[in-house]
């Protein structure tokens, strides 16, 4: 058994420490005790930058959310969502479907409704769906379920910090199924490693620690190339870059070296739908 969703309150607390760059106001409501040890741990022995790393990812994803806003679009599709709260950060909101592991969805549910009764959070419409994404039943009842939600309205499907856990024909499978259930002018948008992240020295340090704490092996990831994204039918790259990019996008500082060597190699692609 990996416990992969634990890795959900290990962003959300990483994030959590730079939230004028990620601008996620709300990180800090998801810390716990036990996940923010590991995760100080994480970023001294394995990556310095990953706070930072994690935040400009963040922010990647909010932009990209404010902009599908203003261009029409009127839900959003977060899949493997963890704690991310788009739509609470987003004004004015956007009707949302969370898609993770039934636990995850259950326990974030249960947390939002406290939140908001204590003032700590505004409502927000949001449609929670528990999906193992790995499993072929439950990407096919997710489908029904989205298929039902999304009906002619344009949406903006999220894939961060997914990609890689899930098996590469489950990975298609996906990917099909927001085909299927997008309309023209939809997006998608999504992070992914490629294949050569394997030769990167903190991905070589993430291995063992990824092992002991998390039960799960990185080498067995699922990676991408943009040629994949290139040959997605029906759709077309409208935004393209590396860690590297967005520090020029969002920071004024010079942490990155160009080639990503001293960070986590993870890719960021948004497709539009076209046809
Ligand atoms: C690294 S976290 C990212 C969370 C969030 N997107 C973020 O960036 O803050 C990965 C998330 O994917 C979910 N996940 C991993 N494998 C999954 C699967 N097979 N089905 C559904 N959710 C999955 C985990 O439960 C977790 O919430």
């Amino acid at each position: 058994m990996t416990k992969i969703s634990e890795t959900a309150f290990l962003v959300n607390y990483l994030r959590s420490k730079n939230k004028e760059l990620s601008g996620d106001i709300y990180s800090d409501l998801w810390i716990e005790e036990t996940t923010s040890e590991l995760a100080e741990e994480f970023q001294r022995e394995i990556n310095p930058l990953e706070s930072y790393q994690l935040s400009l990812r963040h922010r990647f994803f909010l932009e990209w959310v404010k902009k599908a806003i203003a261009q029409g679009v009127e839900r959003v599709i977060n899949v493997g969502a963890g704690f991310s709260t788009y739509t609470h950060l987003v004004e004015p909101p956007i009707p949302t479907c969370d898609v993770d592991y039934q636990h995850i969805v259950a326990y974030k549910a249960q947390k939002l409704k406290e939140f908001e009764t204590k003032k700590l959070i505004p409502h927000r419409e949001i449609v929670f769906l528990p999906t193992d994404l790995n499993n072929s039943k439950s990407l096919d009842k997710m489908k029904e379920q989205l298929k039902k939600w999304v009906i002619t309205e344009k949406s903006l499907a999220i894939l961060e910090g997914i990609t890689y856990y899930l098996n590469k024909q489950q990975l298609d499978r996906v990917f099909n199924v927001l085909s299927k259930i997008q309309s023209k002018g939809s997006l998608i948008a999504v992070l992914y490693w490629k294949p050569d992240a394997i030769d990167n020295s903190v991905f070589k340090k993430w291995i063992p620690f990824a092992k002991k704490n998390y039960s799960y092996d990185p080498t067995g990831y699922t990676y991408l190339t943009k040629g994949y994204f290139e040959e997605l039918d029906g759709y077309h790259i409208v935004d393209f870059a590396t860690y590297f990019d967005l520090e020029k996008r969002f920071a004024k500082n010079n942490r990155i070296r160009k080639n990503n060597d001293n960070v986590f190699p993870e890719d960021f692609v948004v497709l539009e739908k076209v046809r």
